[in-house]
C-alpha cells in the first residue's frame, strides 16, 4: 500500500519520488538529516511559521534564523531573502507558503543555488495550489507537505516528501530507516493514516477535488 500510495502522490505532485512519513514536521527532519549539515548550520524560515516546523530544524541540530514576512501576502520577501543570504552564511532556506498564498519561490531558485543555498520548499499549508504553472509540492530541491489535522487531506496525521532527485531520494529511505527508532519525532507514517490516505486520497487527492477544497476554505 505505501509503495502504490508514494508513487500516486508523486504524480499527483509531478515529481519523481515521495517518501511518506509521520508528519510535515518529521519530514522536515528526515530532509535535514539527509543533508548532512554540520551542527549549528542556519536554517532559514518565516517568522510567522508553525512552530512544529522551527522544531524538525532544532532536533536535526540546526539553527533555525527568522525573516520577517512581507504584510501583504504574510509570506517571506522573496528578494529580502536573497539580499540576506548574501551577507549571512544560510546554506538552508525553507520557502513556506503560508496560509494558501503561494511565494514566487520560482523567482529565487537560481539565485539561491548561486549562493549555494539551498531550496526546500514548505506546502503544507498551500498544496494544491499552482503558480506560473508550479505546483505548491513541485518547486525546489525537496518539497514537504503535510496530512495533519486541518491540512488540505486531513488523515489525522502524516506527511510527505517530494523530490526529483534519484540520489537524495535513495538518501532519505536510509535516513527515514536508521532514524526509525528517533525518541523525538515519529517517523513512519501509520498505517490507520495510510488507510485513511487511501480512503480519502481518491476523491480528495486530484486537480479538480484541491481546487474545490480551496475555495471551500
Ligand atoms: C507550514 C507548516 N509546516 C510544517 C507543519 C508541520 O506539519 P505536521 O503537523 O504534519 O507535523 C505545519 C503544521 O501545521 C505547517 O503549518
Amino acid at each position: 500500500m505505501k509503495d502504490k500510495l508514494e508513487k500516486n502522490v508523486a504524480s499527483l505532485f509531478s515529481r519523481r519520488y515521495c517518501v511518506l512519513t509521520g508528519s510535515g514536521t518529521a519530514a522536515l527532519f528526515c530532509i535535514f538529516n539527509a543533508l548532512e549539515l554540520s551542527e549549528g548550520t542556519q536554517v532559514l524560515y518565516p517568522v510567522n511559521t508553525c512552530e512544529t516546523a522551527v522544531n524538525a530544524a532544532v532536533f536535526a541540530g540546526l539553527k533555525p534564523v527568522f525573516l520577517d514576512v512581507d504584510m501583504k501576502t504574510f509570506n517571506l520577501p522573496e528578494q529580502k531573502i536573497i539580499q540576506l543570504i548574501k551577507n549571512v552564511n544560510i546554506p538552508v532556506v525553507v520557502g513556506t507558503h503560508l496560509f494558501g498564498q503561494l511565494m514566487d519561490l520560482q523567482k529565487i531558485e537560481k539565485q539561491l543555488a548561486a549562493n549555494k543555498a539551498i531550496l526546500i520548499e514548505d506546502s503544507a499549508q498551500a498544496y494544491g495550489g499552482e503558480i506560473n504553472s508550479k505546483k505548491a509540492g513541485q518547486i525546489g530541491f525537496a518539497s514537504i507537505i503535510s496530512f495533519g489535522p486541518g491540512k488540505l487531506l486531513d488523515c489525522s496525521g502524516g506527511g510527505a516528501i517530494l523530490t526529483d532527485s534519484e540520489e537524495f531520494h535513495q538518501k532519505i529511505c536510509r535516513v527515514a530507516n536508521s532514524l526509525q527508532n528517533n525518541p523525538q519525532i515519529k517517523l513512519e507514517m501509520r498505517q490507520k493514516m495510510m488507510r485513511e490516505m487511501f480512503v480519502l486520497g481518491k476523491q480528495a487527492l486530484t486537480p479538480k477535488a484541491f481546487s474545490e477544497k480551496r475555495q471551500e476554505i
